[in-house]
């Protein structure tokens, strides 16, 4: 270590226009409204109708909008990570496609696959090549059009999924804020209840593959359920005893958005209470490795310098971890985002 820690600077985000509510899923498939609020806390999710526009698309947006905000030219961005489990294809990988519609001439960078842990990984790996001095500006990027590998006639899976890509900005700090520590796990032993069989060198695409759904996201929810609770909750409250965090020290849990009882029993094993939670599972459902960093964008500005934040996934591999980081600057110099002004506008 240098005594360099990487701080996140600033972030930023983009959502498809297009809704789609419970009441548009209950004429898909056979559910309720009621049924998915009470299991899943969603009422509604974004989707990138477009077909010519893909994750790629929407991380570039993400950026460009972090990007205006600080008036950092693309040329000064060093590393680009993108993670996601829906590139716009296997190769080139999205953060090559994302350095050249940005135009980001000096950046190298590289997609990582860890689920919904996606960008909680990609923030720890970034980490590292600030706080070796190795990189400047680093921008991890989660983006996933989880629409396109959703089943839309299976209503295990359907209604909880959504697409959406959010960012922020690493650059080191040697005053002590930014990412302080992390926890990290996989378990490839559960690879089967939570996978994507088809399309890869295993199941490589055919009238096979197709026929038998292999394209798309399988999940064993009850199963998944069960390891996503106590792995989550593990985990967030591991990171706090060994760096001595009680519930009071920390200002919010910022938690992957699967399903609103896994947060509210992570929340509870941290002995912090629902005012401390970033939630807006009800708004975007479960956007995969852009669900954290849309957290991050929907409470900037009420965030303060030297805040604690914890944030928390768990997702498909299995993949999850937590990770303790002191907010390095004044969330309120910027304004609540458009998106939400609206929300509060309409209610
Ligand atoms: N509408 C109505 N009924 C439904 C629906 C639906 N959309 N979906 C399932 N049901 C039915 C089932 O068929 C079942 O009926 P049965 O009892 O007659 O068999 C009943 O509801 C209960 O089904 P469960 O699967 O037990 O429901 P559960 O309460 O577990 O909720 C859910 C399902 C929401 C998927 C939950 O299991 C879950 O959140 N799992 C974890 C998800 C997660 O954390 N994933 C990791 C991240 S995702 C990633 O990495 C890409």
């Amino acid at each position: 270590m240098t005594g360099i820690t990487a701080a996140i600077t600033s972030v930023g985000h983009y959502l498809p226009p297009d809704r789609m509510t419970n009441a548009d899923l209950e004429k898909l498939v056979d559910t309720s409204d009621e049924w998915i609020v009470s299991r899943t806390g969603i009422s509604e999710r974004r989707v990138l109708r477009d077909p010519d526009k893909a994750t790629a698309y929407m991380a570039t947006e993400a950026a460009r909008t972090l990007l205006a905000k600080r008036n950092i030219d693309p040329s000064e961005i060093d590393t680009i990570l993108v993670a996601t489990v829906t590139p716009d294809m296997f190769f080139p990988s999205t953060a090559c496609l994302v350095q050249a519609e940005l135009g980001a001439t000096n950046a190298w960078g590289f997609d990582i696959s860890a689920a919904c842990s996606g960008f909680l990984f990609a923030l720890t790996t970034g980490a590292r090549f600030i706080e070796s001095g190795r990189s400047k500006k680093v921008l991890v990027i989660g983006a996933d059009k989880m629409s396109t590998i959703v089943d839309y006639s299976d209503r295990t899976t359907c209604i909880l999924f959504g697409d959406g890509a959010a960012c922020a900005l690493l650059e080191p700090d040697e005053d002590g804020y930014g990412l302080r520590d992390y926890i990290e796990h996989i378990d490839g032993e559960q690879k089967d209840l939570l996978c994507m069989k088809g399309g890869g060198s295993l199941n490589p695409p055919s009238h096979n593959t197709i026929d038998a759904g292999l394209h798309f996201l399988h999940q064993e929810g009850r199963a998944v359920f069960k390891y996503a609770v106590t792995g989550m909750a593990d985990v967030s409250a591991r990171i706090m005893e060994r760096n001595n965090l009680t519930g009071d020290d920390v200002r919010y849990l910022v938690p992957h958005q699967a399903n609103l009882r896994i947060i509210d029993a992570t929340a509870r094993r941290m002995g912090i209470g629902s005012e401390k939670v970033m939630l807006n599972i009800e708004r975007y459902g479960n956007t995969t490795a852009a669900t954290i960093p849309l957290c991050l964008v929907d409470w900037e500005h009420e965030l303060r310098r030297g805040d604690n934040l914890v944030l928390a996934a768990f997702g498909g591999g299995f993949t999850w971890g937590a990770a303790w980081l002191r907010w390095a600057y004044d969330g309120s110099v910027y304004p609540i985002p458009e998106h939400l002004a609206a929300l509060s506008a309409n209610s």
